[in-house]
């Protein structure tokens, strides 16, 4: 009974009972799948987790490391309130292009700024350019490359800003110190980075659920 089809129904039962994804999230799926990107946004319980984050810090301007779909930036977007703000950074032209049809259609296309390139260069840019910081900071694109994502992101952080990264458990294979798999190895790294990085208190949460056994490490800038 609790196997992955049992974390799947109990999913079910919390978007039915309690998550209740407005339809432009459903429809955002749908095109998704329709345009053969892959399943793997975040599950609808995990995107309301981090709209209620965003609400709960008062986040206005949130950056994305990972559009796909723009599945969780629509979450996301929906945290915000007026003149509030959400960038996003995606490497694929298809999944930007699916992702800001979502966003529009989800009525967030003035809110939501999909970059295209690879988030490395497009970080290092807006590193240099940056003008306010962000509030919260999700990180879910390459794994291998997390490492380098996360002082790109706490340079464009102030104290208080919370920074949250996806898949950093990997059916449990973080624990693998010799795993020959580099996202395995990127989660790793970014973990240690942000264990022994002086400005962040961290913690890390095992989720299961429709998407599996995985997790989030959540990150505060504390000073
Ligand atoms: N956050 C999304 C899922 C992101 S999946 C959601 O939950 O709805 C990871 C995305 O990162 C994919 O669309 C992939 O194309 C993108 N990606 C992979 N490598 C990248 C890179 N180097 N720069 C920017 N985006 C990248
Ligand atoms: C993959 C990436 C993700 O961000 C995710 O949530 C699940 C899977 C992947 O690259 O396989
Ligand atoms: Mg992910």
């Amino acid at each position: 009974m609790m196997n992955e089809s049992h974390w799947t129904d109990v999913d079910r039962y919390a978007s039915e009972l309690l998550v209740k994804p407005a339809a432009p999230l459903l429809a955002a799926l749908e095109a998704s799948n329709a345009a053969g990107l892959p399943p793997i946004s975040v599950s609808a319980p995990q995107g309301k987790f981090l709209m209620l984050l965003a609400q709960t810090i008062g986040a206005r301007r949130i950056l994305e490391v990972g559009t796909l779909a723009g599945y969780s930036a629509i979450w996301l977007a929906q945290a915000l309130g007026p003149g509030g703000q959400l960038v996003t950074l995606e490497k694929d032209p298809l999944h930007a292009k699916v992702a800001r049809e979502n966003i529009a259609r989800a009525g967030f296309a003035d809110v939501v700024d999909v970059r295209v390139g690879p988030a490395l260069e497009t970080l290092i840019a807006m590193a240099g350019t940056l003008t306010a910081p962000f509030d919260l900071i999700f990180i879910d694109a390459d794994k291998p490359s997390y490492p380098l994502y996360l002082p790109l992101a706490v340079a464009m952080s102030r104290v208080g800003t919370l920074i949250v990264a996806d898949n950093v458990v990997r059916k449990g294979a973080v624990i693998d110190a010799v795993s020959a798999d580099p996202r395995v190895q990127g989660v790793r790294q970014f973990n240690e980075l942000v264990a022994n990085h002086p400005r962040l208190d961290a913690t890390l949460l095992q989720t299961v659920g429709s998407k599996g056994y995985d997790g989030f490490t959540l990150a505060r800038v504390a000073r």
